[in-house]
């Protein structure tokens, strides 16, 4: 069966410096060779620090920006190779949610409007039938009509779902979309895009540095470091085992509940080097505790094991085994999440497939 959407081979790398003339001096390896797929209905989750190239990658899937290698499927066909009309049907199936929902909403249109104005961009529902249609995705958005400056950040972020579900995608790249939001409305948004997933069997890619974020959320991890692939596995294998030094050190930096705290945390030395002068080898290895000579010369391919837990490190075979990490909530407070969810309800998008806020891994998810 084909994935809903297959990457391969992506590469981008932007012009950073030019010559007196114009010539091309130094390049900015955004994206340098990233694979995935993403299941129809099923959450893929792109982490890695700020820089690593996580928007690159989204804006190359959704075809705002050209690669300069590589291809992207959607549904078994090229997007390098589709005609006009194709390329519109698919920026109607394929929508995007930013980190910033106070920058992507026009101050001067009620929330009506903003609603309404895809539907009648693509032509979706004929006039007659959108007020219908506005008043269906406000209340799947748990928001009322209004201008968008009467709401909160959690809210407008609603709004902004709300926007991207108008013209029923089939996928939504979520960029870091909780991150501007107070740490008590993150789990909220979380629990509106899960059961929005569940009721509309939509697919995220869901795009953060945070990784106690993603696991509230994702089916499959990809960590990304540098323009790269990592390590890529179902998120309870990563969570449980994480294999990639890198890995290992970005989940050991995740807060665990109080009973479980033994486990040690892995500081990473040194500054993340710049993707305008990657390291040779791995582009890890200046910052990896268990670097070998090798590791500076031969770059590690991301290799899959038979279940598909695919990582890129030369020394995956005998590394010792990493602890199970089971993350708490950073700094949410659950007895503080529960009694905003509590006084929400159904409006606050808590519903059945209820985020769990005590603390347990994603594979306990139905
Ligand atoms: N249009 C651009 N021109 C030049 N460099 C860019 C451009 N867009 C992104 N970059 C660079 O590419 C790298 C990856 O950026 P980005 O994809 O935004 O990372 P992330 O979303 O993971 O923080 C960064 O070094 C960034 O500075
Ligand atoms: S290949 Fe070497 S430097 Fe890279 S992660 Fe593995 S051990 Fe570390
Ligand atoms: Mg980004």
């Amino acid at each position: 069966m084909t994935s809903l959407l297959e990457v391969e081979g992506l590469v981008k790398h932007f012009v950073a410096a030019r010559s007196v003339f114009g010539r091309p001096t130094a390049h900015v390896k955004a994206v340098d060779g990233v694979s995935f797929t993403v299941e129809a209905g099923k959450t893929l989750a792109l982490v890695g620090e700020s820089g690593c190239g996580k928007s690159t990658v989204s804006r190359l899937v959704l075809r705002l920006i050209e690669p300069d290698a590589g291809t992207v499927r959607f549904e078994g066909r090229d997007l390098g190779a589709l005609n006009a009309n194709e390329l519109r049907a698919f920026r109607r199936d394929a929508q995007i949610i930013f980190q910033d929902p106070y920058a992507s909403l026009n101050p001067r249109m009620t929330v009506s409007q903003i609603l309404s104005e895809p539907l009648a961009l693509h032509d979706l529902v004929p006039a007659a039938r959108r007020r219908e249609r506005v008043d269906e995705l406000l209340r799947l958005g748990g928001v009322g009509r209004r201008y968008p400056h009467e709401f909160s950040g959690g809210q407008r972020q609603r709004i902004a779902i709300a926007r991207a579900l108008a013209v029923e995608p089939k996928l939504i790249i979520c960029d870091e979309p909780v991150s501007a939001l107070d740490v008590s409305i993150r789990s909220q948004i979380l629990n509106l895009l899960r059961d929005l997933q569940d009721r509309l069997g939509l697919a995220y890619i869901f795009v953060s540095h945070d990784l106690a974020v993603v696991k509230h959320i994702a089916d499959r991890v990809a960590v990304m470091n540098l323009g790269g692939i990592v390590e890529t596995a179902a998120a309870d294998a990563l969570f449980a085992a994480p294999r990639h030094p890198y890995s290992r050190a970005l989940l050991s930096a995740i807060p665990v509940p109080k009973p479980q705290a033994k486990r040690s945390r892995i500081v990473l030395e040194g500054e993340m080097p710049s993707a305008l002068h990657p390291p040779s080898g791995c582009r890890f290895h200046t910052r990896c505790p268990y670097v070998i000579a090798r590791c500076r010369t031969e770059v590690p391919p991301l290799l899959a094991d038979g279940s598909g837990h695919a990582t890129a490190c030369h020394r995956t075979a005998e590394l010792p085994a990493s602890e199970a990490i089971v993350p708490a909530d950073g700094d949410f407070s659950p007895m503080l999440e529960k009694l905003v969810a509590a006084f929400s309800g159904g409006t606050e998008g808590a519903g059945r497939a209820g985020v769990d806020l005590s603390g347990t891994p994603p594979s306990n998810r139905g």
